[in-house]
């Protein structure tokens, strides 16, 4: 088969680790990165360039495109390779709003009884102002669309939610992004997401994970895209697991069929863990998680091509894939002062030292080669994952790997997959 990867991260790169062990592929990434370049051919088109990769996807008369972020998603990627006959795996645009428009998820949700918190949607501040003096709690103000992950504040009360409001609705700091905001209950508990695979109808739950956003040891300091993950997650229960495919994943799929915007890709769910509402949703992705994904693909016991392919042509393989039953754990290396600005083009040494350790990948998520060198490139520069029998050997393992690592100013959290270690044994997916 002939596929082109579209992305350059992390992610991106474990999808790519993955496809490459399917007999037959011919693979092509844009734009990639040097650990891509492992598995891949490169091409230098960028992932927001959707008319360049629709060329791209036609010159090398691709089979399926893979998409990896969640803008050009978005923007209508799948749309456009859709109109030159060519299949991809990832949402339509329109179905891509799950994700795209924070107040379409909500109302999409409550339109279809979803479990998640009561909200309002509001591109007037002075209706958002009236619904924060009115809220019995505090609340969560979030930008409705694309914000990389900063559009939302959570206030411990009112005067925080009124400023938030402020920047986003009037002093437009989020742009078109916030010209409008959800204003949701804040809801309280324990962190968990899951993924499932949708060709439209059917749903396939993929493994738990669990990432790691705060930049400190013990989830202290900002928020970042993620230190690293860890999987299966403890947290997610058979009862958590059956119950978020049961009133979360199937109904939003049938719903999104039922409104004429059938979701295909990865439904990305992130899920509060209430004591006493159980599971609700804070928000949908339509992509691959990022760094959920990385041990995700690790633990994937067969051949990703079929289940991909599936899903873009609305026919999933029958059953569910087949887990490694190890734990895998990956720790995000960062450049100094991420996730507030960094320097660039430190070089790296140790990848293949570390790459070489048994049941160890290292993968590129913000790398470049200047000259033969390779040198960081990113906030967040490698994801170092491993596998092993159980949680601390896993873990031992990836830290023995980040050990072979340098980079000047390099930090990561030592912590990965601590927590799972304090809880009970989870399932095996
Ligand atoms: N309703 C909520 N109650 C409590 N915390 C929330 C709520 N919504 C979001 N959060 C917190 O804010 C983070 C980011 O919100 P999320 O909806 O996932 O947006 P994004 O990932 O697009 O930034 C969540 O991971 C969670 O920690
Ligand atoms: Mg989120």
């Amino acid at each position: 088969m002939r596929v082109l990867l579209v992305g350059g991260g992390g992610r991106e790169h474990a999808l790519a680790w993955k496809l490459r062990q399917s007999p037959g592929l011919k693979l092509w990434a844009a734009p990639g990165n040097p650990g891509i370049a492992d598995a891949a051919t490169l091409e230098a088109v960028k992932a927001d360039d959707i008319g360049g990769l629709c060329d791209l996807a036609t010159r090398h008369d691709v089979e399926l495109t893979v998409v990896g972020p969640e803008a050009p998603l978005c923007a209508g990627i799948v749309d456009a390779l859709a109109a030159r006959g060519l299949g991809a795996f990832g949402p339509t645009r329109e179905a891509a709003a799950l994700e795209g428009s924070k107040a379409f998820a909500k109302e999409f949700m409550a339109r279809h009884g979803i479990p998640t918190g009561s909200f309002g949607a509001f591109d007037s501040a002075a209706a958002a102002d009236r619904f924060v003096d009115a809220s019995a709690g505090p609340l969560v103000v979030k930008a409705d669309g694309l914000c990389a992950g900063k559009g939302v504040v959570v206030c411990d009360d009112r005067a925080e939610a009124h400023a938030a409001v402020r920047r986003m609705l009037v002093e437009r700091e989020f742009g078109a992004a916030g010209a409008r905001v959800v204003l949701e209950e804040r809801l309280r508990g324990r962190e968990a997401s899951l993924m499932a695979l949708s060709d439209g109808e059917r749903v396939v739950l993929l493994a738990s994970a669990e990432d790691h956003k705060a930049v400190h040891d013990g989830d202290r300091g900002p928020n970042t895209g993620g230190m690293g993950a860890y999987s299966p997650s403890p947290l997610c229960t058979p009862q958590v697991i059956r119950f978020v495919l049961d009133a979360v994943m199937v109904p939003t799929v049938r719903g999104m069929a039922r409104e004429g915007r059938p979701f295909r890709g990865v439904l990305y769910a992130g899920l509060m863990l209430t004591a006493d509402r159980g599971p609700m949703v804070l928000e949908f992705n339509c992509r691959f998680g990022d760094p959920e994904t990385q041990v995700v693909m690790l633990r994937f016991g067969e051949d990703l091509v079929p289940w991909l392919s599936g899903a873009a042509a609305g026919r999933l393989p029958a059953g569910d894939p087949r887990w490694d039953p190890r734990v895998a754990v990956s720790v995000v290396l960062a450049a100094p002062g991420y996730p507030g600005s960094y320097p660039q083009g430190a070089p790296i040494t140790g990848v293949e030292e570390a790459a070489a350790l048994p049941d160890v990948a290292v993968f590129h998520a913000g790398t470049r080669r200047r000259g033969t060198e390779l040198v960081t490139a990113g906030g967040r520069v490698l994801d170092v994952c491993a596998l092993g029998a159980d949680l601390g050997a896993a873990r031992a393992r990836a830290y023995e790997a980040v050990a072979r690592l340098r980079f000047e100013g390099m930090h990561f959290r030592r912590d990965i997959a601590a927590r799972g270690q304090s809880l009970a044994r989870p399932s095996p997916s």
